[in-house]
């Protein structure tokens, strides 16, 4: 599909009267970013029902790094469709599961044994995430980060430090959460360090909760929602050294920055960490609902079976997409470690910045952005999903 196209006011009648029929017809609640209703997507282009055309900067919330239908991902599912729908994996297993739990186990960091479960959204990644560390450690407690966003259901919108739209009105939260602040560079004092940063992990143990009570750490390796904020390089490290001495689990939600979103598979790989276990979704998928957790084998294997699950999670249709979408994704990687993607530093993750220093978002490259926009083959859409712009 060929690039910008403005062929009405904007939003044109027919997203106007769509808008009329969506604001009588469902809450408030689930909002829109945009006032235009789309009819087609291609690559890193969305055309609305207007026939006015956009470049698409936010991908879903970063759901495309593949680009909008995919021709790899768009031929796995169709050829899935002509063989079975939906089985659930409880009942009769499938080989797509099995094959995508077989790919995260190595594409992860770490060179432990792992094993991974499928789930449908990210917030479904983390309350399982959750569930596996408290059954592995047998103890409540859980301990988050200011400025993080884990999701919308009860334990993930807990760990969720953002209070409005996500909180306020929806309490009581779950309990056992404690939260320290992040390793925040533009919000640190002068000469904050990673030591420093990381010390609030320390102080909680004396502050909040004991460490023996502590069944996990989460924490986003780059922050999404809260403002794409990198930590100092070597934050991640002394944090999961701590964990390691009390016994904790260390959880990286990498949702949102995972699957060659930072121009490697994974954000944890800047920092040289492997952590216990790592959510993902969005990317992952190549637009189709799946989600995942990831880890170490013994760590994973602590719940005890039936307990965990559920009807559509590991969908076959999902599946058939993940694989595809990970070979669309290994472009990205490639191109980074080849030195070839002009993202491929850490310092460029954080892009755009306001005058105040707020990141507003990582920006595509316009030489991807051109190509995507033209609709080259596997390079369309990398990193058009990457601008959520955030309020500064
Ligand atoms: C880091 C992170 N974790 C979890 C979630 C929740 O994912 P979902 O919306 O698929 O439930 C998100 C969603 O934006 C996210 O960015």
């Amino acid at each position: 599909m060929a690039t910008i196209q403005i062929r009405s006011e904007i939003p044109g009648p027919r997203s106007r009267a769509l808008l009329a029929r969506r604001e009588a017809a469902i809450p408030r609640g689930p909002s829109n970013a945009t006032p235009i209703f789309a009819s087609r997507a291609d690559g890193a282009v969305i055309e609305d029902v207007d026939g006015n055309r956009y470049l698409d900067f936010a991908g879903g919330i970063g759901c495309l790094n593949v680009g909008h239908r995919s021709p790899r991902v768009v031929a796995a599912v169709r050829e899935q469709l002509e063989k079975y729908l939906h089985l659930c994996f409880a009942v009769t297993p499938y080989e797509g599961y099995v094959a995508v739990a077989e790919k995260l186990n190595a594409l992860t960091p770490g060179k432990f044994a792992k094993k991974t479960m499928l789930v449908n959204s990210g917030a479904e990644a983390i309350e399982n995430a959750i569930k596996i560390a408290r059954a592995y450690t047998k103890r409540p407690s859980v301990i988050c980060f200011e400025d993080a966003f884990h999701g919308r259901t009860l334990l993930a919108m807990s760990l969720t430090s953002k209070t409005h739209p996500y909180k306020a009105g929806f309490e009581p939260f779950a309990s056992d959460v404690y939260r320290i602040p992040f390793a925040y560079p533009y919000r640190g004092e002068n000469g904050a360090t990673a030591e420093t940063f990381a010390h609030a992990l320390e102080n909680a143990f004396k502050r909040s909760v004991a460490p023996e009570s502590v069944a996990a750490v989460i924490a986003e390796p780059v922050l999404g929602e809260g403002g794409f904020v990198v930590p100092p390089m070597g934050y991640f490290k002394i944090v999961q050294e701590i964990c390691r001495k009390h016994g904790i689990v260390f959880i990286a939600d990498e949702v949102q920055s995972g699957f060659a979103r930072t121009g490697k598979w994974f954000a944890s790989e800047h920092f040289g960490i492997e952590p216990d276990l790592i959510t993902m979704a969005k990317s992952m998928g190549g637009g189709m609902p799946i989600a995942a957790v990831t880890g170490r084998a013994e760590i994973m294997d602590a719940p005890g079976v039936g307990g965990l699950g559920g009807t559509y999670c590991g969908h076959p249709a999902s599946c058939a997409a993940t694989l595809a979408a990970i070979e669309g994704n290994g472009q990205v990687v490639f191109r980074y470690a080849e030195g070839t993607n002009p993202n491929g530093s850490i310092n460029n993750i954080a892009a755009v910045m306001n005058e105040k220093g707020n990141v507003l978002g990582m920006m595509p490259h316009p030489e991807n952005l051109i190509e995507a926009a033209h609709g080259g083959s596997d390079g369309r859409g990398l990193f058009a999903s990457a601008l959520d712009v955030i309020a500064a």
